[in-house]
């Protein structure tokens, strides 16, 4: 018997909801917080006020799009954590009250998880296209960057991840440095592409086994602008496109250095990327050249799977349903955590 899920995800600055039948997905709306652009990067009190306001409809249109009655919904399953507590607490307190209202049970989602399991979200039932287990994933997003060993959909090991920014902090980080606008991933990437990514050469960490650092990188490229602007007041102006290929590129080099190792080390050969930096073109092509020479079979999820969204909750909510995996309405949500 088909099993339909309710996900809920709003761990950041994206409100969203999805429902799914078992594992194909019938909708996902995403309402997007404009408000932090203003600001440089996500305010957290703004972030969860704009949730209060969004989650209501935005559940509403997920379960109209999705063509099913409230009754038929089987349970709910919504992001835990990680996350900004205030911006959990809406989507958490929500998912216990629409629970509890219509007597269903509850799911708990690990944010990280879910990024991982958008690979296995499918658009109808014959899609077949999904890694095979055990894969590698390179989870990079605004606030994470980790590699892990994918057994199966409820059994990852994080086998290496940042000690302090993530890969997209420092994307953010830098082009905020250059005065480009929140977020500054897709405008780096965007100019990257015109760029000559060997002009400039950016320090890159020295870190043990498969973990990562890009908080030096950062610094580097201050440091270097700084010195190039005493020279030159329109620097950043004149060179836009070649520091941001020459970023990219050193971002991009840190990220693949790490995940090689582990794929020569571990003897996998099937690799997978997830989290918002998964939409960056020059990782994808890196991925997609490297993969040629290593005989590897690479997988990247849709970009509207990437991002933050609740069909990545739902399929991880689907994968915990089968197993019985359910949580109580104590449930209190968490900022930081473990796998
Ligand atoms: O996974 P995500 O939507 O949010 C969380 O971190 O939870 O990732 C957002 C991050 C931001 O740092 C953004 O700058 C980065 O993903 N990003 C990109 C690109 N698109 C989004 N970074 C580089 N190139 C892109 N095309």
């Amino acid at each position: 018997m088909s099993v339909i899920i309710l996900g809920i995800e709003s761990s950041c600055d994206d409100t969203s909801a999805a429902v799914f039948k078992d594992d194909v997905i019938l909708s996902n709306i995403v309402a997007n917080q404009e408000v932090h652009k203003a600001y440089g990067g996500v305010v957290p009190e703004l972030a969860s006020r704009a949730h209060q306001q969004n989650i209501i409809p935005v559940v509403e249109k997920a379960i109209k799009d999705a063509g099913v009655e409230r009754e038929e919904i089987d349970a709910v399953a919504f992001t835990r954590g990680p996350g900004l507590m205030g911006s959990l607490l809406v989507g958490t307190s929500f998912a216990k009250g629409f629970a509890l209202a219509n007597n269903l049970p509850l799911i708990e989602v690990n944010h990280l998880h879910a990024h991982v399991l958008a690979h296995f979200i499918k658009e109808d039932a014959d899609d077949t296209d999904q890694p095979k287990f055990p894969f590698l994933c390179l989870l990079v997003s605004g606030g994470n960057s980790q590699i892990i060993i994918v057994r199966d959909h409820l059994d990852m090991e994080i086998i290496g991840q940042t000690i302090d920014d993530a890969a997209g902090e420092a994307f953010d980080k830098c082009a905020k440095i250059m005065g480009l606008p929140y977020p500054g991933g897709p405008l780096i990437d965007k100019l990257a592409k015109e760029g000559d990514e060997n002009k400039f050469t950016f320090s890159k960490p020295k870190i043990k086994d498969y973990d990562y650092s890009f908080s030096g990188l950062k610094t580097s490229v201050l440091y270097f602008l700084r010195d190039e602007l005493k020279k030159n007041p329109d620097f950043i102006e004149e060179n836009k496109a070649d520091i941001c290929a020459s970023l990219q590129k050193t971002i991009i080099d840190i990220l693949m250095d790490k995940l090689e190792k582990a794929a020569k080390d571990t003897g996998i050969t099937q690799l997978a990327l997830a989290g918002g930096v998964s939409a960056n073109s020059g990782l994808r092509n890196r991925l997609e050249e490297v993969a040629k020479k290593k005989n590897w079979e690479t997988f990247i999820p849709k970009f509207s799977y990437t991002t933050d969204n609740a069909a990545m909750i739902a399929i991880n909510g689907y994968h915990k349903y089968l197993n019985n995996e359910f949580i109580g309405q104590d449930a209190a949500p968490f900022a930081r955590t473990e796998f």
